[in-house]
């Protein structure tokens, strides 16, 4: 990064409740800043009540980069993508989170709880926050991404 990333936030429900942990554990050990929106156990919720906030708050430029997580990744990722600023990128193997950094400037990580390993999340959470945005003929397709 050119900017040295510390500060990441994470928020999940109840189906990415363990992976959040794993990686907020990770996250924590590697020396990260983590603000944690929650949840904070496996009791049932409903995924904007946690996403939401993560998302308004890298919409606002609070923070550079997110971590979001649901089951399936798809209802944490939709949400985010409501606001402003935001894109949220579902990703399932490495590669697509490089990608999602490099061609897409994806602000935010969105992750299957119950579809990956949680080892494989965390490599995954290390190159999101670690890659750079390419630029070049991709800045002109993200620009045109905004529509409000
Ligand atoms: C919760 O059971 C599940 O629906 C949720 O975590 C997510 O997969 C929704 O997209």
């Amino acid at each position: 990064m050119e900017n040295a990333l510390k500060t990441v936030p994470i928020a999940a429900d109840h189906g990415g409740y363990e992976m959040k942990e794993f990686i907020r554990k990770k996250l924590l050990a590697a020396g990260y800043e983590v603000i944690d929106f929650g949840t904070n156990s496996t009791e049932s919720v409903d995924y904007p009540d946690k996403i939401h906030p993560l998302a308004q708050s890298i919409s606002k430029g609070k923070y550079p980069l997110g971590i979001i997580m649901c089951g399936s990744g798809n209802g944490a990722q939709i949400t985010a993508n409501k606001h402003k600023h935001v894109r949220a990128a579902l990703c399932w193997n490495i590669e697509l989170a490089r990608l999602a950094r490099e061609h897409n400037n994806a602000n935010i990580l969105s992750m299957p709880g119950r579809f990956i390993s949680f080892e494989l999340a965390w490599e995954m959470v290390q190159v999101f926050i670690s890659t750079d945005f390419e630029g070049g003929r991709h800045q002109q397709r993200v620009a045109k991404i905004e529509t409000r």
